[in-house]
């Protein structure tokens, strides 16, 4: 009959009330299970799910949950992505016992944290004013007495002030953030992001359920300028994962049409002379010129057209920035910046014969500001003592 739940059949794998298939890896009925033993496969459902469920609500008996983190259990592995475990968010420990359990296969720690008196009510403000205190019933202790202890450091406190907690060369190969509001996640994100290993997973919870609205809001802004793009997973409060990106091997082409950003050093092949230290937003130009040397793969007889989202740093007596841009040591356009129009996306047609005199592979764009006096000269009141010209955060190429 339509719409009717049956019972499970004698034997099988999927748990009451059941809520999502196994993976045919993880079913034992399929004769798979056997195979994956062979291949050294690390999950044991059946014994892994028992804190996952136990811990009141249960999750809901929410299995395609479980299962992920069963499958990048064995995915980390395979691809050996070095670094530790976390969580965000831990509230009676269901979640934290499967990550725990998989720390412990992998000889990695697992960091849990969380206030474990729930919400803080500094947090339920802006998009999430409108919900209520929620997750004070638990304790630190009766979470460890279901997560034990073996491989896991409890972090109790307010995130971000307990970030100080936390080791501070540590890398993750893991970061589940189930926190519920914008503000932690948030800060959750800009914290962990940059500690990344490469090919890490950051899955960030309720992302899809259309009633924590913040944790949507809070992934949309941080990944809007990341090289990672979302995918959104089938458990049941709508899970979104990403993995952080790989190193690009050196003097990799930019993709055409593409945003490349250059936040947390994602352009540094690309930069020449004049630039700063990576930082989380881009890169900041310093000096009389700022060189970037873009990999060019066009057929060298094509114009190239380049976007560069940018702003100019604007203070004191300098209200205005002209900035003059060469390609091959040609003057191709003068960007003006002013207070109205400083950040925005600037484009110029490159011509082909300026790749030509960079011999076809690669074309040298130099940024000139021509206002160069430093900010502490315009405002003494600023630190800030290096000569800042152009705020790089993002490029985009295309042939014409
Ligand atoms: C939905 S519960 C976590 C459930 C758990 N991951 C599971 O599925 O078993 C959300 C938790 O986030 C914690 N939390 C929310 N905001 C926090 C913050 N700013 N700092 C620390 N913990 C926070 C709450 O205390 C609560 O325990």
């Amino acid at each position: 009959m339509p719409g009717e739940i049956k019972p499970p059949p004698e034997g099988c794998d999927v748990h009451w009330p059941y809520r999502a298939d196994p993976p045919q890896r993880l079913k034992r009925q399929d004769g798979m299970f056997a195979r994956y033993l062979e291949r050294g496969g690390l999950a044991r459902p059946h014994e892994d799910v028992a804190g996952f469920l136990a811990a009141e609500p249960g999750n809901a008996g929410d299995m395609a949950r479980f299962y992920f983190f069963c499958l990048i259990l064995d995915q980390l592995a395979k691809e050996d992505v070095p670094g530790e475990f976390l969580e965000l968010g831990t509230y009676k420990g269901g979640t934290a016992t499967v990550l725990a359990t998989m720390a412990r296969k992998l000889g990695r720690t697992l960091y849990v944290l969380d206030t474990f008196e729930g919400f803080a009510a500094a947090d339920l403000a802006g998009i999430d004013a409108d919900k209520q205190m929620e997750f004070a019933d638990t304790s630190l202790e009766s979470v460890r007495s279901l997560v034990g202890g073996e491989s896991v450091v409890f972090v109790k406190g307010y995130f971000p002030a307990t970030a100080a907690n936390l080791p501070p060369g540590a890398r993750y190969a893991l970061v589940h953030i189930d926190c519920d509001l914008y503000a932690p996640i948030k800060a959750a994100l800009d914290y962990f992001y940059p500690r990344m290993s490469p090919g890490g997973f950051i899955i960030v919870h309720d992302y899809s359920s259309l009633h924590w609205d913040g944790a949507e809001r809070a992934v949309d802004e941080f990944f809007a300028d990341k090289p990672e793009s979302l995918i959104p997973l089938t458990d049941g409060a709508g899970s979104v994962v990403t993995r952080k990106a790989r190193a690009k091997p050196a003097g990799q082409a930019p993709v055409y049409g593409m945003w490349q950003s250059a936040a947390h050093g994602g352009l540094s092949d690309w930069l020449g002379a004049g630039w700063s230290a990576a930082e989380d937003w881009g890169v900041w130009g310093i000096g009389p010129a700022h060189t970037l040397l873009i990999p060019v793969l066009v057929e060298p007889e094509r114009d190239l057209s380049l976007s560069l989202d940018v702003h100019a740093s604007l203070l004191g007596a300098r209200t205005t920035q002209e900035v003059d841009v060469l390609a091959g040591g040609e003057l191709i356009a003068t960007w003006r910046f002013t207070a109205a129009e400083n950040r925005a996306v600037r484009s110029v047609r490159v011509p082909a014969r300026t790749m030509l005199a960079e011999g076809g592979g690669q074309l040298a764009v130099e940024l000139r500001p021509r206002d160069l006096r430093t900010p502490v000269a315009l405002n003494p009141a600023t630190p800030e003592r290096r000569p800042l010209g152009v705020a790089l955060h993002r490029i985009r190429t295309g042939s014409v």
